[in-house]
C-alpha cells in the first residue's frame, strides 16, 4: 500500500471540518483549502467521492459547504483510504515459485490483517485525539530548561505589568503558572477588576475577547491566535439577527462561548454557572438561547420559560455518551457522577450533579464524597486531583479533550509576553454593545 496525497488531504480536510463546526453547520471548502494550503479544486474532487460514500453532506447556497454526514466515531480511516487510494492491499508478496510453501507469505498475510484491522479500528475522532498529542512541543526554546522558561515567564510578567488568567481546561504546566485559575465566569469577573495593564488569557478566543470587551483600555493577549472554540463559531451575528426577526418579542441570552459580535446582538450573556439565573432574570417568557442546544435544553428544564434554541454544541462534551458514563458507574459503583451542562440530555439525566467547572471544583472540595465520575474536559481533573489528594476522579474511557484548550504551551506564553502577541482587537461599537450584555451577566448575584 502506498499512500498518496489524496488520502492525506482527505483526512486533513475532514479533521478541519470537524474542528470548525462541521458537525452541525456547513464549512465552506474554500476555507478548508485555505487552512490546509491546498487548491479548492483538488479538494472538490475528493469531496465528490466522500459525499457519494455518505461521509460528508453538501449544502448549497451562500451558507454552503460541507458537513459531516456521520458522527466522527463512525468515520473509519480504513473507509477513507479505500475510497481515496487506488490500491489499499497492505502488503503484497511478489510472485515467486514457492508461493504455496513460503513462510514469508504467511507472515506478510498476517501483517496485512493486522494493518487492515488497525485502519478499520481508527476513527476520525481517534485521529483528532492523536493530533492533540502530536501538538506536544519538543522541548523548551532557546536552550532554556523548563524551570528557566518558567522563571523567564515570571520575569517578563513582572516587567510588563501583566497578569496571567488560565482556564480550568488548560495544560497542567499552564495551570501551575497561573495568577488566577478559574472558569469562564470567574475569569470574566476578574478581567474587569484587575489592576494590571496587560491580561494574558490562556484559554480560547471568546474568553480573551470577553476580557477585552470588559477592559477595552487594557492590552489583552491570547498566546495562540488559533485557539478558538468550535461551538462559538457555530453561530454568527447575522444568524442571530435572523432569529430575532423570527421571534421579535423574545429576549436573547447568549452563552459566553460566542464571538463579541454575537454578544453585541444579545440582551444578556451567561456562563454554564449562571445560565438558569440569567434566563430567570429576564421578564420575557420567550427566550432565544444560543448557541448550545444542550445547555439550552438544561435551562429549559430548570425554568418555566419557552426556550428557543440554536443547534450549536461542544464536540468535546457531545461525545461523552450515556454508555461511557454507565461503564464508569459499573467500574466505580461508589462514585458520584458530575457532568457539565454542555453534555447531552440523556447524560445530564443520569448525573448526580450538573455543574460548570468551578461548581465541580467547589463540590469536590466541600463534599464528603470520595470518588467522582467527571463528565467534562480532562484538564479539570488535573486541578481536582491536585486540590483533593485523598479523592479519586474518573473520566469517561474516551477522554474528553478540547484540542483548542490544549494549544497553549509554556513557549507560547513566553513569546506572548516577550512580543506582546496576539493582541485582541474589537471594533468600538461592538465593544459598547457586547459590554452591556456581559455587564448584565456579571451583575447577577
Ligand atoms: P466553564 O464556564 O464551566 O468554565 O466552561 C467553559 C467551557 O468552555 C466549557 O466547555
Ligand atoms: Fe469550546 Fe467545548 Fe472547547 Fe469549551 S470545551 S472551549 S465549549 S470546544
Amino acid at each position: 500500500m502506498r499512500l498518496s496525497t489524496r488520502s492525506r488531504y482527505s483526512i486533513r480536510a475532514l479533521l478541519d471540518i470537524l474542528m470548525n463546526g462541521g458537525g452541525v453547520r456547513p464549512v465552506p471548502l474554500s476555507k478548508v483549502a485555505e487552512r490546509q494550503e491546498v487548491s479548492e479544486k483538488y479538494l472538490e474532487q475528493l469531496f465528490i467521492i466522500l459525499k457519494k460514500a455518505h461521509i460528508v453532506k453538501a449544502a448549497r447556497g451562500v451558507k454552503g459547504g460541507y458537513i459531516l454526514a456521520k458522527r466522527p466515531e463512525e468515520i473509519y480511516l480504513g473507509d477513507i483510504l479505500r475510497l481515496t487510494e487506488l490500491d489499499v492491499t497492505p502488503v503484497k508478496c511478489t510472485e515467486c515459485d514457492r508461493m504455496d510453501r513460503c513462510i514469508c507469505k504467511v507472515c506478510w498475510d498476517n501483517l496485512g490483517k493486522i494493518i487492515t484491522n488497525f485502519i478499520d479500528s481508527i476513527t476520525l475522532s481517534d485521529i483528532n485525539q492523536m493530533s492533540i498529542t502530536m501538538d506536544e512541543r519538543k522541548g523548551p526554546i532557546e536552550d532554556l530548561t523548563t524551570i528557566e522558561l518558567k522563571e523567564e515567564i515570571k520575569r517578563l510578567k513582572r516587567e510588563r505589568d501583566a497578569v496571567i488568567l488560565v482556564h480550568n481546561y488548560q495544560r497542567p504546566e499552564i495551570q501551575e503558572i497561573a495568577d488566577y485559575l478559574g472558569d469562564s465566569l470567574a475569569l470574566s469577573r476578574l478581567a474587569s477588576k484587575l489592576p494590571q495593564s496587560i491580561i494574558v488569557f490562556c484559554g480560547v478566543k471568546f474568553m480573551a475577547e470577553s476580557a477585552k470587551v470588559l477592559s477595552p483600555e487594557k492590552t489583552v493577549l491570547l498566546p495562540r491566535l488559533d485557539a478558538g472554540c468550535p461551538m462559538a463559531d457555530m453561530i454568527t451575528a447575522e444568524e442571530l439577527k435572523e432569529m430575532k426577526k423570527e421571534y421579535p418579542k423574545a429576549k436573547v441570552v447568549c452563552y459566553v462561548n460566542t464571538s463579541a459580535d454575537v454578544k453585541a446582538e444579545s440582551d444578556i450573556c451567561c456562563t454554564s454557572a449562571n445560565a438558569v439565573k440569567a434566563v430567570k432574570s429576564l421578564k420575557s417568557k420567550r427566550i432565544i438561547f444560543v448557541p448550545d442546544k444542550n445547555l439550552a435544553n438544561y435551562v429549559a428544564e430548570q425554568t418555566k420559560k419557552e426556550i428557543i434554541s440554536w443547534h450549536g454544541y461542544c464536540y468535546v462534551h457531545e461525545f461523552i455518551t450515556l454508555s461511557d458514563i454507565k461503564e464508569q458507574k459499573r467500574l466505580h459503583p461508589d462514585a458520584r457522577v458530575m457532568v457539565h451542562p454542555e453534555t447531552r440530555p440523556e447524560v445530564v439525566k443520569v448525573a448526580d450533579y450538573v455543574l460548570g467547572t468551578m461548581g465541580m471544583v467547589n463540590l469536590a472540595k466541600k463534599s464528603i464524597i470520595k470518588e467522582f465520575i467527571v463528565g467534562t474536559e480532562e484538564g479539570l481533573v488535573h486541578r481536582l486531583g491536585k486540590e483533593n489528594p485523598g479523592k479519586k476522579f474518573y473520566l469517561p474511557s474516551r477522554k474528553p479533550i478540547c484540542s483548542n484548550m490544549k494549544k497553549t504551551h509554556l513557549e507560547d506564553l513566553y513569546y506572548s509576553l516577550r512580543d506582546l502577541k496576539f493582541k485582541i482587537e474589537i471594533d468600538k461599537t461592538i465593544i459598547k454593545k457586547a459590554k452591556r450584555a456581559l455587564k448584565k451577566m456579571i451583575a447577577i448575584k
